[in-house]
């Protein structure tokens, strides 16, 4: 999407379409200004119609008072209750308000008092624009209308430009993850999430490195060769690295589950809903848009992304619940479920990551369990940390950008129910009470004392029944954590 900052005065702008907010209860237009009077008699009605709830909407005619062929007016709510997440969404709607006209171009002003800062509020509009311009619809015949280009109406346009880039690519990052993720899996098997991954590498000037299916037997990677072994399209590790750190400072890691599809294996899921489980590779995903904006940033940091990436399916040649699988830490994992997977390709992960960078933090993002559905819904991740520290930075980074988490407790009494009667660990807890929080302590056995956080996306990184509906995550995969990640990272320096 095209956009750019503009200083041009709202009522000398010739554009398409000029947008601006209206704030409820004080009825407010926001930034305005002084407009011709005539056209002031129309504002003045439509201010009565709208009144300024979020959504509202009211389009106005100018005939030729202004410069501006039309002006539109959205409600952003009562304003003493704004937040950067309100104006995403209205930057959402706007964009899409504007898009479903077939309009090419529209201008949005900056308000210059106002209760969130410029800064902030130049990202959120630029964020809710690109992101809500997105559809999947690689696989229509029809495709959908042309995106506009936005000028961003603002006084004093000294480093906006800036901002607005470093919010643009952040929202690429964002909308990488979400193409890669939204692929079915016939098209999207480990392999392709290589090829992915390799040609952004080339572009953003990151190092590669690929483990095959024999390298990942070899090396002793137990977890994901034993969940890999099962399908046709072999398993893959895929290691990123962005090294402009100082020398020597620890690396951060990040790690995404890539189940390109899970149908569960032996332990078969049921039909219903199953075609989701092609979204089992967001974590992966969330990943690759990390790594591509972050490089793409030039952050002066050195960072390293895992993605192990498999095919949950059952054949002759799956593992199965019974087996017990000896794991890239050298901890042996009794299986008792095969649909408890993604911990078991995870860990290894997890494991490779610490020892080989002695990173130091860890973050993994996975669509690990469907108990954090029930626990959190489909708008909270669930986070569970060995480190207080990292949890409430994540934490901090979550309220900014509004990718929420919750965080749950890790204690040696979840520890114990993963204990097995003749392995080191089983891979399901006791029945399903607290399988959030099982799961994670499976993970927690990966890692030896490295400040860890694990976030499971099982219930927002896609779109579902009780997702709320935000005009910046339509339907499909939401790139849940890539913004989240790129704050935390960001605040580092
Ligand atoms: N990928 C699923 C988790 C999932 C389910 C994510 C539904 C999003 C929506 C994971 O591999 C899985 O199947 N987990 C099992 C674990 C159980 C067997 C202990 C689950 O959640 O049912
Ligand atoms: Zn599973
Ligand atoms: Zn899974």
């Amino acid at each position: 999407m095209k956009i750019k900052a503009d200083n041009t005065k709202p009522n000398k702008k010739k554009t398409q379409i000029l947008c601006s907010l209206v704030s409820e209860k004080s009825n407010e237009l926001i930034g305005l200004g002084k407009l011709n009077p005539k056209l002031n008699g129309a504002l003045k009605q439509s201010l009565k119609e709208i009144k300024g709830k979020i959504g509202d909407l009211s389009i106005i005619q100018t005939f030729g008072t202004i410069p501006a062929n039309k002006i539109l007016l959205e409600g952003i709510g009562p304003k003493n209750k704004i937040t950067t997440d309100i104006l995403r969404m209205v930057s959402g709607n706007i964009s899409q308000k504007v898009r479903s006209l077939g309009i090419s171009e529209f201008s949005l002003i900056v308000p210059e008092k106002f209760p969130i800062d410029v800064k902030s509020f130049v990202t959120a509009v630029v964020e809710g624009a690109t992101l809500s311009m997105y559809s999947f619809n690689k696989y229509k015949n029809e495709k959908s209308q042309q995106t506009p280009s936005l000028s961003i109406l603002i006084s004093n346009p000294h480093k906006i430009q800036e901002i607005i880039s470093k919010a643009q690519i952040v929202s690429e990052g964002v909308l990488f993850a979400r193409s890669i993720a939204n692929l079915p899996p016939n098209d999207c098997p480990p392999d392709q999430l290589v090829r992915f991954a390799k040609a952004m590498v080339r572009k953003n000037k990151l190092i590669c490195k690929v483990f095959s299916k024999k390298e990942i037997k070899q090396k002793k990677f137990g977890g994901i060769t034993a969940v890999g072994q099962g399908s046709v399209n072999e398993p893959k590790l895929i290691v990123l690295e962005h090294l402009k750190g100082k020398r020597n400072d620890k690396p951060i890691v990040i790690v995404g589950k890539a189940v390109t599809f899970d149908t569960g294996g032996i332990s078969l899921k049921p039909s219903d809903k199953m075609d989701e489980m092609k979204f089992d590779k967001c974590g992966g995903c969330t990943v690759l848009g990390i790594m591509k904006a972050v490089s793409e940033l030039k952050l002066p940091i050195n960072l390293v992304g895992i993605i192990p990436s498999v095919e949950n399916m059952p054949g002759r040649e799956s593992y199965r619940p019974g087996d017990i699988v000896r794991l890239y830490s050298g901890k042996t994992a009794e299986i008792l479920n095969t649909d408890a997977e993604g911990r078991l390709i995870l860990a290894d992960a997890l494991s490779y990551g610490e020892k080989k960078y002695s990173p130091s933090v860890l973050i993994d993002f996975a669509t690990l369990t469907g108990a954090c559905i029930v626990a959190l819904g489909n708008n909270v991740a669930g986070l569970v940390s060995n480190d207080k520290k990292l949890a409430n930075n994540i934490l901090n980074s979550s309220e900014k950008t509004s990718e929420e988490v919750w965080e749950l407790p890790l204690n040696q009494d979840y520890m114990d129910m993963i204990k097995s009667n003749v392995a080191d660990m089983k891979n399901i807890g006791k029945g399903r009470a607290a399988g959030t929080i099982t799961a994670a302590a499976f993970l927690a056995n990966a890692i030896n004392n490295t400040p860890w956080a694990h976030i499971d996306i099982a219930g927002t990184a896609w779109t579902q029944d009780a997702t709320k509906k935000k005009s910046y995550n339509p339907k499909g995969a939401t790139g849940f954590g890539v913004r989240l990640v790129i704050d935390f990272l960001s605040r580092l320096n």
